[in-house]
């Protein structure tokens, strides 16, 4: 009798398995270590850079989560539970969850679908559901699940196992599905997890891919060039995920801005990946303006596209909430561009959003979410200049 009842539970916990819904209605904000610090991790970072999210002003502009990427891992346990590093998280996972949920913050971890990490530590391979358990009895909010040595497994039947194993867990655990783009997320991904990776790793440059042999990692417009066609699988709770943000880790100002506003544009996930605890004003200020972070925050949650190229200057929009639009120019040239742009010259017509612009029918007031300043109404001629390597980024109000 208690044999047939526990089967009938465990059939039921395998069908009724889903992800956590609505974790993720808005692209989650964050910080993750991996970007600038790749193994180097231990417990006073993490709890470091908590504090400094606090601090920097990052939480007040809605960056929540700590994550901490590869390489916490210590050993598997007789029983198979794993455990972190005992030399670089002396502490333990569940006194670092709880100071990061003390701060108002949300703790983040990471593994691989493999039998062992990208880093070389113990994979979740056969111990996805004593991982998921371990991770919700320590106290995390966040998964990053990555792809390295997974020989013979399939992608969806991968993900789809460690999402049932965090829903028995029974702890709401957003799911970020890191597989590369390689077998289409996209495709599949949408009751998976909140948020899949669309691409190999991003590296610190603009315009540049760096060759590692057997990978290679790509600079910030060459993961833009990737993104084409995409935007038609992400919407709230499912992102599609260009990867970790480099703003801070050594591009120009006029880049980290350029980088920052078409993540916003791309409704991207903002997961910095820069050292909060140095961080210099610019950087701040950028990772921190509200009015370009209220842009990938808009709660209509849709990916912006790219209406126009012209020499090496790309016209992208993106439709918000209440009827109301963003368009970004980026500049990828190694000049500063003069515009010259008349309103009334674009007709918007978005099939996916099914949203449209006709500048002749209706005006808006524009603001320029960067020097923050209302620049005018679209009834008019508009002329600007656009930076090298920068963009040109503006809010579109109807007016009444
Ligand atoms: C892969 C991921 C990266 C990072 C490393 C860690 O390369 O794509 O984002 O997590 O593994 O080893």
């Amino acid at each position: 009798m208690l044999k047939t009842l526990i089967i009938i539970c465990f059939s039921l916990t395998i069908i009724y398995s889903q992800k956590f819904e609505r974790l993720a209605q808005t692209p989650p904000m964050g910080w993750n270590s991996w970007n600038n610090f790749a193994c180097d991790v231990d417990e006073k970072l993490i709890r470091e850079t908590a504090d400094a999210m606090v601090s920097s002003g990052m939480k007040d502009a809605g960056y929540i989560y700590v994550n901490v990427d590869d390489c916490w891992h210590g050993e598997r346990d007789s029983l198979g539970f794993i455990h972190p590093d005992p030399a670089r998280f002396p502490s333990g996972m569940k006194a670092l969850a709880d100071y990061i949920h003390s701060k108002g913050l949300k703790f983040g971890i990471y593994s691989d679908a493999g039998w062992k990490t990208c880093g070389g530590k113990p994979g979740s391979r056969g111990y996805e559901y004593q991982d998921a358990l371990q991770y919700a009895k320590w106290g995390v909010d966040y998964l990053k699940y990555d792809w390295c040595n997974t020989e013979a497994l399939n992608a969806e039947g991968a993900y789809l196992t460690m999402r049932n194993a965090l829903y028995s867990a029974g702890r709401p655990i957003v799911f970020s599905l890191c597989e590369w783009g390689n077998n289409k997320p996209w495709d599949w991904g949408k009751n998976v997890g909140h948020l899949w990776r669309t691409t190999g790793d991003i590296t610190n440059c603009f315009d540049c891919v760096v060759d590692h042999g057997t990978w290679k990692s790509w600079g910030v417009m060459y993961i833009l060039d990737m993104q084409d066609g995409l935007r038609i699988h992400a919407g709230p709770d499912h992102w599609n995920d260009p990867d970790m943000m480099e703003v801070g880790n050594g591009m120009s100002v006029s880049e980290d801005r350029a980088h920052f506003s078409i993540w916003c544009m791309l409704a991207a996930p903002l997961i910095a990946g820069n050292d909060i605890r140095n961080m210099s004003k610019e950087t701040i200020e950028i990772l921190t303006n509200k009015e370009v972070i209220a842009v990938n925050q808009d709660s209509l949650g849709i990916q912006g596209f790219k209406y126009s190229t012209e020499d090496s200057l790309e016209t992208w929009f993106k439709p918000l909430s209440k009827d109301e639009w963003t368009v970004c120019f980026l500049n990828r040239s190694s000049e500063t561009r003069t515009m010259d742009f008349v309103w009334e010259d674009y007709k918007i017509a978005d099939e996916f959003s099914k949203r449209e612009i006709n500048f002749e029918e209706v005006i808006f007031n524009i603001r320029d979410l960067w020097i923050k300043k209302n620049i005018g109404t679209t009834d008019k001629k508009f002329s600007a200049q656009v930076k090298s390597h920068d963009v040109l980024m503006l809010r579109l109000t109807p007016v009444k």
